[in-house]
């Protein structure tokens, strides 16, 4: 029977047909070992002198690295194999020879200085057990994130790519032409869209792709890149903080729970997940501003200015105090965009939120209560120099049964990237994008 690695344990003493890929192999003369994967997980393929036909045995020289094999055999627990089961060959088919210079090297490829040329060959790098484990991981989050809004009784709603306008700040905007004249603009974020959502269904969510033409080439810019939205109708501040807790706390659980082994593959420090439990601290922009002037004064170099945004630099700084997420509420509204609402305490200040993961992750959701008032929104968007006529439609939300709203949005790759540990979100996504790479 023809079976996927991932359930091999559901087969315990049966023969089965496994066909994947040659991974590495290893010999003792008499018996060798080779680790096969099929993308759903690898199993070592034990091969025994005498047991198995004399050309079957002798294969073990031929057959390299990324050869596709079709190997058959019979399952055996074994504690110490990778995944605890292997597999006693009885036969094996080299369905196609992988050519020699398979460009992605035998050792394993995250000790290679050269990450620019495995970017070059993503396609294949893809393949490799770090990669493995982290798409897997991705995966798991993208599920958990869906189950998470699905079991409160969200709607999914899809905002549209192509848009007139500007979200989050008109340096960022990414121009398509739109037939004769016009163009249009790759959506920032879908969150105008989901307030109009929000008012027809109370509670919906978004997830799909947005673009940014960041000009940054740090370690958490990418081009395009994967935003989840709830948006909800007569919800404050204080409720998305609790939802926004609530879900983190839960895409943690659901990784530990379901991709334990992935997050071994990475030597993830699994103790620091676990640590990942409500509350969050909550502090205020200017509890925030203090702390980097503490850090200041011990002599860290940082450029940051009172009333200026927290650069990636001041975000480690800040999160370092936390081994959970902290929540940043209230930044002067300078810095922020023009739907957000102004505290009616200080109305220098919005009703904001962002989200900085631990470990130095920066920033992972940011979101905010939105301006529902109609004549303060119509004076921030000219105040902001945007063109009031393509907002139009948006100021109806207002015009028509206005109520307190609120909402955020959740960088997919970031939180990939903190949950499974790695430096750049780059390796978060399939294919990044960026602004020195839109290939393969
Ligand atoms: O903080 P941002 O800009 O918020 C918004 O776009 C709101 N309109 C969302 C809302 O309230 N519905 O972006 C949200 C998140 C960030 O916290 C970050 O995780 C991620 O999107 N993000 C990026 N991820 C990768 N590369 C980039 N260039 C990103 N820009 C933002
Ligand atoms: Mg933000």
């Amino acid at each position: 029977m023809r079976i996927w690695i991932e359930s091999i344990r559901d087969y315990k003493g049966k023969d089965v047909e496994i066909r994947g890929w040659l991974f590495n192999k290893r010999s003792s003369g008499k018996i060798h070992f080779l680790i096969v994967r099929d993308g759903t997980g690898f199993v070592q393929c034990v091969v025994v002198k005498g047991e198995v036909r004399e050309e079957v045995f002798n294969l073990y020289d031929k057959i390299s690295m990324e050869d596709a094999l079709i190997v058959i055999g019979t399952v055996r627990e074994d504690k110490r194999a990778i995944g605890g089961y292997e597999l006693q060959v009885k036969d094996i088919k080299v369905y196609s020879k992988c050519s020699d210079n398979y460009p992605i090297p035998k050792v394993r490829p995250e000790n290679i200085p050269d990450v620019g040329k495995l970017y070059h060959y993503r396609h294949l790098w893809l393949r490799s057990r770090k990669q493995w484990a982290i798409m897997r991981i991705r995966s798991e989050i993208e599920k958990a994130i869906i189950d998470f809004f699905e079991d409160r009784g969200f709607v999914r709603f899809d905002p549209p790519i192509f848009t007139p306008a500007s979200v989050e700040g008109t340096t960022t905007l990414f121009e398509v032409p739109y037939f004769d004249e016009n163009k249009v603009y790759l959506t920032q974020s879908g969150q105008l869209y989901m307030e109009a959502g929000a008012m027809a269904l109370g509670k919906v969510y978004s997830f799909g792709p947005t673009f940014r033409a960041e000009k940054s080439k740090t370690r958490r810019h990418l081009t395009e890149f994967w935003m989840i939205e709830p948006e909800i109708a007569w919800a404050t501040l204080d409720d998305i903080m609790d939802l926004a807790e609530d879900l983190i706390v839960y895409i943690v659980e659901r990784v530990l729970e379901n991709r334990r082994f992935e997050l071994e593959t990475l030597d993830r420090d699994i103790g620091k997940l676990e640590r990942i439990k409500k509350p969050f601290p909550r502090i205020t922009y200017d509890d925030a501003a203090k702390i980097i002037e503490e850090e200041k004064l011990k002599g860290k170099k940082l450029d940051f200015v009172y009333g200026e945004d927290f650069g990636g630099d001041e975000e480690t700084v800040i999160s370092e105090r936390f081994d959970k997420p902290v929540i940043i509420t209230r930044y002067p509204k300078k810095i922020k965009p023009f739907y957000m609402k102004l505290d009616p305490n200080n109305p220098e200040k919005v009703l904001c939120m962002d989200v900085l993961a631990p470990e130095g992750y920066g920033e992972i959701i940011g979101g905010s209560q939105r301006e529902d008032d109609y004549e303060t929104l119509v004076g921030r968007i000219k105040e902001e120099g945007l063109p009031l006529e393509v907002y139009e439609w948006y100021l109806d939300l207002r015009r028509f049964g206005s109520v307190p709203h609120s909402g955020f949005g959740l960088g997919l790759e970031r939180t990939v990237a903190w949950i499974t540990g790695i430096k750049h979100v780059r390796e978060a996504i399939p294919f990044a994008r960026t602004i020195e790479r839109f290939r393969p």
